[in-house]
């Protein structure tokens, strides 16, 4: 009886476990790979997430091995539901095309279909800070925002995210703008204030100057902040003077996951 309902469901493309329906994301960070079912509707996850160290060097066929591992953690997931993953550089159709942050071999390399031959089942590739934007515009503190929403991940690097009336616009690589002479991400991601042992009042002097460059070029409806160091936000947000609202994300470390499997779901002929 359950195996019908299933195979039912499955020629559909939908997933359902009871009621709800399921997929699965995996988010490749630069310290840990995190994966957990998704519940699609609302954007959380049904089970606690698997961790695994990022392997180091985080060759394709190191990190497919641990993207396996984290997968094989689910597998009461039925073999319809949808497996998004994420990479920290940009990515079209299928193939990874930068790797500012990860090991250079990534370069051209085709990762959704490395991705799906090692865990036996379709996946769909996305940038890391795209599936973090989908999940703060679907879920998080861009939800219902009309109009252009920025959505930054401030980490190892600075991805960024472009929403336009719910819409993502892919690969928007604004981590590496110019700014007084240097790539952005490099002076104002989290990990330069914790490189360079700065203040908050200090780093928040780097990210005047890095938001405002942004709003100057793009005229933003709203800033969304995430990332770990979001959850730290009172600390330097309330510093910067911006003429575009700029607030935390709320779905913090669940938003990668979340947004892959949701885009994942979502049939596409999107060019990434
Ligand atoms: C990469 C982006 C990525 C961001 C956050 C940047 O260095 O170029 O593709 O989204 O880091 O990981």
């Amino acid at each position: 009886m359950m195996a019908d309902a299933q195979l039912g469901v499955a020629k559909i493309g939908v997933t359902k476990i009871g009621m709800t329906r399921i997929g699965m994301g995996i988010d490749i960070g630069g310290s840990g790979i995190k994966g957990a079912p998704v519940d699609l509707e609302t954007g959380q996850l049904t089970r606690d997430r698997i961790k695994i160290a990022t392997p180091s060097p985080s060759t394709p066929e190191a990190v497919a091995e641990v993207v396996r591992l984290v997968a094989d953690g689910f597998d009461e997931l039925p073999p319809s539901a949808p497996v998004g993953v994420t990479i920290p550089g940009v990515v079209q159709h299928g193939v990874v095309r930068t790797a500012a942050n990860i090991d250079k071999q990534w370069i051209g390399f085709d990762a959704q279909s490395l991705f799906t031959t090692a865990i036996g089942r379709p996946c769909f590739l996305v940038n890391d800070a795209d599936a973090a934007g989908v999940a703060e515009a679907r879920f998080g503190a861009a939800e219902g925002q009309r109009g252009l929403v920025v959505v930054t991940t401030l980490g190892t690097g600075i991805g960024t995210a472009l929403i336009y009336n719910g819409s993502l616009i892919p690969n928007a690589e604004l981590g590496h703008i110019e700014v007084d002479g240097f790539d952005a991400e490099t002076k104002a991601a989290a990990s330069a204030r914790e490189r360079e042992g700065l203040t908050y009042p200090q780093w928040a002097k780097r990210l005047q100057r890095y938001f405002t460059a942004l709003e100057d070029l793009l005229w933003p409806d709203l800033f969304v902040v995430g990332g770990g160091v979001s959850r730290k936000s009172e600390k330097f947000l309330p510093l910067l003077k911006l003429r575009t609202p700029i607030v935390p994300a709320a779905t913090r470390n669940g938003a990668g996951i979340a947004g892959a499997a949701v885009l994942a779901a979502e049939p596409t002929t999107a060019p990434w």
